[in-house]
């Protein structure tokens, strides 16, 4: 199992005050030295976090694989190609969503998504196909001759959350938990089988297969023991965890100048 390190929420934090400091590209030889195998970053339409300086900085500083998640947008895909990741992941983009909500919906998008795979492997960029955990789209993603498909492990970790974070905060009966703690343990371990499945489907048609999102240091495990995936993109817990880790330190230092 590789692992790519998504580290936009470095750049969401920076753009929060809009400084230079936290500088993703500053994360790059540490994530090497911990041992990452990629780093994954997404270029949004609306450059919310990452933009294009920071894709360019970003590839010529690092010497890990850049996996570049982004739209079919041709602006986004004109620019990918400028840039030249080893990698683009395609991804739905909604202008409202905080995150990439879903994977995305092939049959709807099939030739404009053809032209951008065709497109970018024309130009030497591996592609994988961000897609909901169904042989429908693992199908669709074979037409389609890509060399990765990643698989969206958002309604696994949502389902998880729900049941080991969420119910202590639920004001029901200790009955009616239960039959909620039942029905979501039923619900976690179908969403898990369907990773499994789709995982399988997607191995036996020769694609490369990842996973990612809302996977957190609670949930990771099971995702991780799949035997037919390969890689998978973390990003926004392993942000999360590292002010927990450095922050004491940080306070410390700035005690130490200030008195
Ligand atoms: N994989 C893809 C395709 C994504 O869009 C994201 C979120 O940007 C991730 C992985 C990482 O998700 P998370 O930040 O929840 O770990």
């Amino acid at each position: 199992m590789t692992l790519g390190v998504n580290i936009d929420h470095i750049a969401v934090l920076r753009e929060a005050r809009k400084v230079q400091d936290p500088d993703p590209v500053d994360a790059l030889s540490l994530a090497r030295l911990a041992g990452a195998d990629q780093i994954t970053i997404h270029l949004r339409e609306d450059r919310r976090h990452i933009d294009d300086n920071d894709v360019r900085r970003i590839i010529e500083n690092s010497q890990l694989p850049i996996n570049l998640e982004c739209s079919i947008n041709p602006d986004i895909i004109e620019t990918v190609v400028k840039l030249k990741p080893h990698r683009a992941t395609i991804v739905p983009e909604k202008r409202e969503e905080v995150t990439t909500e879903g994977g995305l919906d092939i049959p709807t998008y099939h030739e404009k998504i053809d032209s951008v795979v065709n497109f970018l492997k024309a130009n030497d960029i591996e592609v994988s196909l961000f897609i909901d955990p169904t042989i429908e789209m693992i199908r669709a993603s074979k037409i389609l001759m890509v060399d990765w498909v990643e698989l969206h492990t958002g309604k696994y970790a949502n389902i998880h959350s729900m049941l080991y974070s969420n119910l202590k905060y639920n004001r029901n009966s200790i009955k009616e938990l239960d039959i909620q703690r039942r029905e979501l343990k039923k619900m976690l371990k179908n969403a898990l089988e369907q990773l499994v499945i789709a995982s399988q489907e997607a191995k036996n048609f020769g694609l490369k297969v990842a996973a990612g999102h809302g996977l957190n240091y609670q949930n990771v495990k099971d995702v991780a023991n799949i035997k037919d995936i390969e890689e998978l993109n973390i990003g926004q817990c392993i942000i999360a965890r590292s002010i927990w880790i450095g922050f004491q330190k940080a306070v410390s230092d700035m005690i130490k100048i200030v008195k």
